[in-house]
């Protein structure tokens, strides 16, 4: 199968991959006070296994009083969970993979779970939990600074672990979204304002402070996403102008990957542009960086869907390979493929189409 282009390597700055399949970051709530204990090291050293080229954790939360909303969601600071990422990180390795940390910040959020609730209120950049509903505080400057140090301090001890890369999470409405996000960032300081590159300023000065404690060499990716978790119909940049306005200040700042989330990888970023690009097809246009692509690789229906309980049949993936042989984007991620079976990859790779899985909300039960 070598002329199937997922079984290409990949190589940037100090990152090297045998194959550009990524496996999404995806929250499993499997790490009780925040601590990742041995199942979670074995489940991602099955991915590895698995021949995943690079595996992206699950959401793991920075040092700020309100930065999860789940005990069982992973830290990503402190002894014990520093520990528990270290065993990760080694399983990975020892199984031949790659792995970069999802650095999280929540901001303001609808719940708490599992019994418990942050020591202080969720925080965000004017308190909403949606365009015209406060639940949480607005953020002051020295929330600010703090939560850039915070990510600052994640990211330096993601590389001093040992991880090959890291992830931010700006995408689906969580902090560094909906400070993008006018419907959700009201502020009339340095952090708000009327235009895109204005709210980008959090994005911006936390890419720079992270770039200036992991060095050059170190790749870090951005997620991103149009649609919010709060509304799907959103989009940040309605034209390719206000894209490459939204994102060249990011890429200046240090972001080597941007991380494209689509529900669907297949459809086309902007309808009246004549083109099928998708997201990561015009971001990669736009920068000339290295895109992520995501979305349904692999299953008939799309996650969010999954969540509610809608059953997805695997599916072909001649259309994410026609893509990405002309170069659409560099780097594939798949989401619940990965959560229902390690060796997918293989399965892609060896042709065993009758042994693919499909996904049910069920299977988020257990660490497969
Ligand atoms: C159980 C689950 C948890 C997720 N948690 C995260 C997360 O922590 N961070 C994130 O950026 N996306 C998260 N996502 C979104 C996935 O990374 C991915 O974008 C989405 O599942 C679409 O890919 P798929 O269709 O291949 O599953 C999650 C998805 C699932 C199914």
């Amino acid at each position: 199968m070598s002329t199937n282009p997922l079984f290409a390597p990949f190589a940037l700055k100090s990152l090297q991959l045998k194959n550009r399949i990524v496996m999404a970051p995806m929250t499993r709530s499997f790490s009780p006070n925040g601590v990742p204990g041995a199942d979670v090291a074995a489940y991602y050293r099955r991915r590895a296994e698995g021949q995943v080229g690079l595996i992206l954790s699950e959401g793991t939360v920075v040092e700020r009083p309100a930065s999860s909303n789940d005990p069982n969601i992973p830290h990503f600071y402190g002894e014990q969970a520093l520990a528990g990422w270290q065993h990760v990180i080694d399983e990975v390795h020892a199984a031949g993979g790659k792995m970069g940390p999802q650095l999280w910040h929540m901001g303001v959020m609808s719940g708490h779970r599992s019994g418990w609730k942050p020591t202080e209120a969720f925080e965000g950049p004017s308190g909403l939990l949606k365009p015209g509903e406060a639940t949480g505080k607005a953020m002051t400057e020295n929330d600010i600074t703090d939560t850039i140090a915070a990510f600052a301090r994640a990211a330096a001890d993601a590389q001093r672990l040992g991880f090959d890369c890291l992830e931010l999470h700006g995408a689906h409405g969580y902090l560094i979204d909906q400070f993008f996000w006018a419907g959700m960032n009201e502020r009339t300081d340095h952090y708000g304002g009327p235009s895109l590159p204005d709210r980008s300023r959090l994005a911006v000065e936390l890419v720079e402070e992270v770039r200036r404690h992991v060095g050059e060499d170190f790749v870090i990716s951005l997620r991103l996403s149009q649609w919010k978790q709060q509304d799907y119909a959103v989009k940040l940049a309605h034209t390719p102008q206000e894209m490459e306005a939204w994102l060249q200040p990011l890429a200046d700042a240090g972001v080597d990957i941007f991380h494209c989330s689509q529900r669907r990888f297949w459809e086309p970023e902007f309808e009246n542009e004549g083109s099928d690009l998708n997201f990561a097809g015009w971001v990669k246009k736009l920068t000339g960086k290295t895109t992520i692509t995501v979305g349904s690789v692999g299953l008939s229906g799309e996650f969010l869907a999954g969540f509610a309980g809608e059953a997805s049949e695997p599916s072909g993936i001649e259309e994410l390979l026609r893509r990405l042989d002309r170069n659409e984007f560099d780097l594939v991620a798949v989401g619940r493929q990965l959560i229902v079976d390690p060796n997918w990859v293989e399965k892609i790779q060896q042709g065993r189409a009758d042994e693919m899985k499909g996904f049910s909300r069920e299977t988020l039960a257990t660490l497969v």
